[in-house]
């Protein structure tokens, strides 16, 4: 059943609400260390829950993580009645979220992202997961939360980095939405927010993958539009993380949207300002990532062994315009080639 999202930036009454009507036996709530610090002291609600704390970052996103969660869940007498919620960023919801469809055959959970990523990708849509022996969310199951609080409030202590990563995942949302979406984003003042502002900005956001998810909840095919400049930006991720000088997974969906706006360009006419506009912004609030012709063949390999290319076809969803999206274009390699030069003459590299 999907969840109910709330968008508010009174988390605390919204949650308040929650457990009144639910009633559970106990309430959980997971965080990691830099929740625990900047977010839980911001909910008294949650003052008499029982906290379980991880280590932060998405290395801690493993079996070993889960396992202590789990056994945090039987030390505070968890039962089925129980309610956890999960309150970080997409680590914490991703693994909490496993934790509780799994504790004792499934207990209720509600996420509450406190980064954009979070908010916009991770807390919603039903996916659950761990990584495992090497592979990213290779453990998981589908499991929606009973709900979602998303909220702005907590945008204000996040690393400029990581508030920029889920700010791509919104560019992402605004393509396949409309052009004056997309405008509207690439003129947003990024760095002086007003963070109640930019709530409905979230939500508009949110919607567009609300939507998406509702057509085909088990990604049978049309939610891999949400695959928009993931197919070259995983391999750009990959391919930093190799070298040792890692991004984050926005800032190379970022340059992923700007290369997959050239093929849409050169396949389906994708207009040619859409595209400028969002390489500058993508230039100037990013940068570029730095990629010559010797890294094309790794990168190939990547895009080739994507988990979402069939029969070793690189595979990507273009765009015929904002809000018109193709799923299922098999890129040729030259092509992909050529797009990769045209990103690098956009980015000044
Ligand atoms: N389930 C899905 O559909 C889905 C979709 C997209 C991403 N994801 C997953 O989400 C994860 C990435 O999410 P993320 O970027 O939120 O990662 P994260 O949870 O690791 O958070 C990034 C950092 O921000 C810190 N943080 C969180 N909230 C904060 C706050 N309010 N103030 C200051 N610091 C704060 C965290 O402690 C962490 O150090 C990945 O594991 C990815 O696989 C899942
Ligand atoms: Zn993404």
């Amino acid at each position: 059943m999907a969840s109910v999202v709330t968008f508010s930036n009174n988390v605390n009454d919204v949650l308040a609400d929650a457990i009144h009507t639910l009633r559970p036996s106990k309430v959980l709530v997971l965080v990691d260390s830099n929740t625990s610090r900047c977010v839980l002291p911001l909910l008294p609600i949650l003052e008499s829950a029982h906290v379980i704390t991880i280590p932060a970052g998405e290395q801690h996103k493993s079996i070993d993580t889960l396992t202590h969660v789990w056994k945090q869940m039987q030390q505070a007498d968890a039962t089925r009645h129980a309610l956890m919620v999960n309150l970080g960023g997409g680590t914490v919801t991703d693994l909490g979220g496993l934790a509780a469809a799994t504790y004792k055959r499934g207990i209720p959970f509600i996420n509450v992202p406190t980064t954009l990523l979070a908010a916009i990708d991770a807390a919603v849509g039903g996916k659950t997961g761990i990584n495992f022996n090497g592979l990213k969310n290779e453990i998981g199951v589908f499991c929606d939360a009973v709900q979602v609080i998303i909220s702005s409030c907590f945008f204000g202590t996040l690393q400029r980095e990581e508030l920029m990563s889920g700010y791509a995942e919104m560019l992402k949302h605004a393509m396949l939405t409309s052009h004056d979406e997309l405008d509207r984003l690439l003129g947003q003042q990024i760095d002086d927010m007003d963070w109640d502002d930019f709530l409905s900005h979230v939500e508009t956001s949110v919607n567009v993958k609300r939507d998406i998810v509702a057509k085909d909840p088990l990604e049978n095919g049309w939610r891999r539009v949400l695959n928009l400049g993931h197919t070259v930006g995983h391999a750009l991720e990959s391919l930093a993380l190799q070298r040792g000088t890692p991004v984050t997974h926005g800032h190379a969906v970022a340059c992923g949207l700007v290369t997959e706006a050239v093929l849409s360009h050169m396949a389906l006419q994708f207009p040619s300002p859409d595209l400028h506009h969002l390489a500058t912004f993508v230039r100037n609030r990013y940068g570029a990532i730095h990629i010559t012709c010797n890294d094309y063949p790794t990168l190939l390999q990547f895009m080739h062994h994507d988990k979402k290319s069939r029969d070793g076809e690189i595979n990507c969803t273009l765009l015929r315009q904002c809000g018109e999206p193709v799923i299922d274009n098999n890129i040729s390699e030259a092509d992909m080639q050529t797009a990769l030069d045209i990103y690098r003459d956009l980015m000044g590299i």
